[in-house]
């Protein structure tokens, strides 16, 4: 048997989001899970609309604490969930007191039990009046974004340092909302497409500024700095206004591994779509982030662009998502993010697996990965697996099962699954025995 070592203060965790586990949550999603055109197609495939809404989600809302207590349980140390939007700013301009004191509520449980938050700003959901004055087509977007984020950031500066302001914005949202139709609004639109880009790259911008700002003006707030010099010491000012050295502000993009083919012309053409893929968020928001979360499942054996790859051999399929998974694709990844000098986490990796019979090998086997990545000089500072608990998975409804623990969706009763114990021995001894 061998024996991987991570790096000291390595930190170890697990992720959610908010309109996935929270439940009661009124926003353009929860509208368009009830629309007559979502409920009609869902039926046409002789599929049960129920299994679609998101309804009631797993109840973390009311049981987060209870969850929590899962996390220190399982040894993890970092925990990242999103803000819902919609609960904060309800009504254009008017915040909800009782929300923002709810989630300071949930911060304080997490450092109680010793955990390191992690926030996500937006995690796919807007509210209704943001989507009915055009979205993200909107071009007072980032100004509207800016707003919600100074009134929560504000809220939360003294306790929390790691902030991440837009979750897979370019590589899954704006294709599936306004390029594929696949998620609300459901256009299909190219220029839209585009123009949803430019806005989030220029909300986050913005935001990474502001963010940048209330902490410089509050020195004591962010990282307790005893506990975590580690990251206080990789947070470089890009930005002459920027001095903060108390908080890190990252972006997330969901990465796939593109391999390459036998022929040149396909090759190109292949790293060429990686490129636009991959990398456009990162390449427009330079220098504006402090790290960058990498959220890693599969590998892309085929692309629009080039012929299907023949160099990998066939890999496992994760049936419920249609991924083909590729655990050395992740050292592909973080290798590829090496040019941007930036410390990395790796903020999502997971597989929806009911039975859990693969779980244990698929996380073990992407950590082997992660840690060869560290070997050749990659600056990795956690691993989040993706997800604590089942939950609501967007257009896929209720059916995959990504959780460490299973949630009961009638009783709300968590199971915490045999592979989240293997999981945790790796998240106690900071290391990995294969
Ligand atoms: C990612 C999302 C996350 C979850 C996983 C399975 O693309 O960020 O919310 O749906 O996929």
């Amino acid at each position: 048997m061998s024996v991987f070592k991570f790096p000291e203060n390595f930190k170890w965790g697990s992720a959610t989001s908010a309109h996935q586990v929270e439940g009661d949550n009124h926003n353009d999603w929860s509208e368009w899970e009830v629309s007559k055109l979502r409920v009609e197609s869902l039926k046409l495939k002789g599929l049960n609309p129920d299994n679609f809404i998101s309804g009631k989600a797993c109840d973390s809302y009311n049981r987060y604490e209870e969850d929590f207590d899962i996390v220190k349980k399982l040894n993890q140390n970092i925990h990242r969930f999103s803000i819902e939007w919609s609960r904060i700013e309800p009504e254009e301009g008017k915040f909800n007191q009782n929300e923002i004191q709810h989630y300071i509520n949930v911060v304080n449980a997490l450092k109680e039990r010793g955990i390191e938050p992690m926030i996500t700003l937006w995690h796919f959901t807007n509210p209704i009046w943001f989507a009915e004055k055009g979205g993200w087509l909107n071009p007072d977007s980032p100004e509207l974004f800016r707003r919600f984020i100074k009134v929560v950031v504000s809220a939360l500066k003294d306790q929390v340092g790691l902030w991440i302001t837009f979750n897979e914005a370019t590589t899954v949202y704006s294709s599936f909302a306004y390029l594929k139709g696949f998620w609300p609004p459901q256009h299909k639109n190219i220029f839209e497409w585009r123009m949803a880009n430019r806005n989030i790259v220029r909300a986050h911008t913005e935001a990474y500024k502001e963010i940048k700002k209330i902490y410089n003006n509050s020195p004591s707030s962010g990282f307790n700095k005893e506990v975590q010099p580690w990251i206080s010491k990789k947070v470089e000012p890009r930005d002459p206004d920027v001095t903060s050295h108390n908080v890190m502000v990252g972006i997330v993009e969901s990465n796939v591994f593109v391999p390459d083919t036998k022929n040149i012309f396909t090759t190109w053409l292949r790293r060429k779509y990686k490129q636009l893929r991959n990398f456009y968020f990162l390449d427009q928001a330079t220098p504006y982030y402090d790290f960058i979360g990498l959220n890693y499942y599969h590998m892309d054996r085929r692309t629009g662009l080039g012929q299907k790859s023949e160099v990998v051999p066939k890999q496992d399929i994760n049936e419920d998502m249609g991924w083909e998974l590729c655990p050395p694709g992740i050292y592909n990844c973080l290798l590829d993010l090496k040019k941007y000098k930036k410390p990395i986490f790796i903020t999502e990796n997971g597989i929806s697996d009911r039975t859990d019979q693969k779980r244990k090998k698929f996380i073990k086997d992407h950590l082997y990965w992660s840690w060869k990545a560290v070997q050749d000089g990659v600056d990795v500072l956690g691993y989040l697996y993706w997800s604590l608990l089942d939950n609501f998975e967007w257009h896929h409804g209720f059916g995959p099962r990504f959780g460490l623990v299973e949630v009961d969706y009638k009783t709300f009763e968590r199971h915490i699954r045999p592979s989240a114990y293997e999981y945790a021995k790796i998240c106690q001894t900071n290391s990995l025995e294969l």
